[in-house]
């Protein structure tokens, strides 16, 4: 370690304005748990189990979709990079995206409904249908969501 110098002292105060400057927008972190008014899937749906074996290929391949390839948008335009619901397009928008990292909303969810809704959209709100998409890439996109929850290993 080198000896206390101003430029560290300075490198200090630099750190406390970046977190002063940070705190606010924390403070609108998307809720945990979330309120959740989607509609259910229907019972065939909701049963559904995700087919593809939990790999990290397909956590990998549910990664690229989310954030780049997923057309017309990208997940995390609305979703956020992290999945906390706090993508770019998500600021004036009611109801919220899912925060897919609140374990206590998403642990609740089947993997049937969040086929259902990704393939159908969710009417009246800003969650798009992705009709086009394979089966398969949605489930890869599952994959991805599940592995931003935290109480599943
Ligand atoms: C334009 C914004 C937008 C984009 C893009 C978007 N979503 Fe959403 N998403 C939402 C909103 C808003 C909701 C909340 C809908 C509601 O509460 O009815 C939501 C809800 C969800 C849900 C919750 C389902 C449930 O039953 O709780 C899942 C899963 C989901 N989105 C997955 C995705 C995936 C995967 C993508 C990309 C392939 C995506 N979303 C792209 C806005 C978006």
């Amino acid at each position: 370690m080198k000896p206390y110098s101003n430029k560290s002292g300075f490198f200090h105060i630099l750190l406390l304005v970046a977190i002063v400057l940070y705190a606010p927008v924390n403070l609108q972190a998307t809720e945990c748990p979330q309120a959740r008014n989607t509609l259910k899937a229907p019972v065939e749906y909701l049963e559904k189990k995700n087919p593809l074996r939990k790999e990290p290929r397909h956590i990998k391949k549910g990664k690229v979709l989310a954030h780049i390839k997923a057309k017309p948008l990208a997940c995390k335009q609305c979703h956020g990079m992290a999945g906390n619901g706090e993508g770019p397009m998500s600021l004036r928008m009611n109801p919220k995206p899912r925060n897919f990292t609140c374990d206590l909303t998403m642990d609740g969810i089947s993997d049937g409904q969040l086929f259902w809704i990704i393939k159908n959209g969710s009417k009246g709100t800003s969650m798009p249908a992705y009709k086009h998409l394979p089966d398969k890439k949605i489930w890869q996109l599952i994959h991805y969501i599940r592995s931003l929850n935290s109480s599943i290993s």
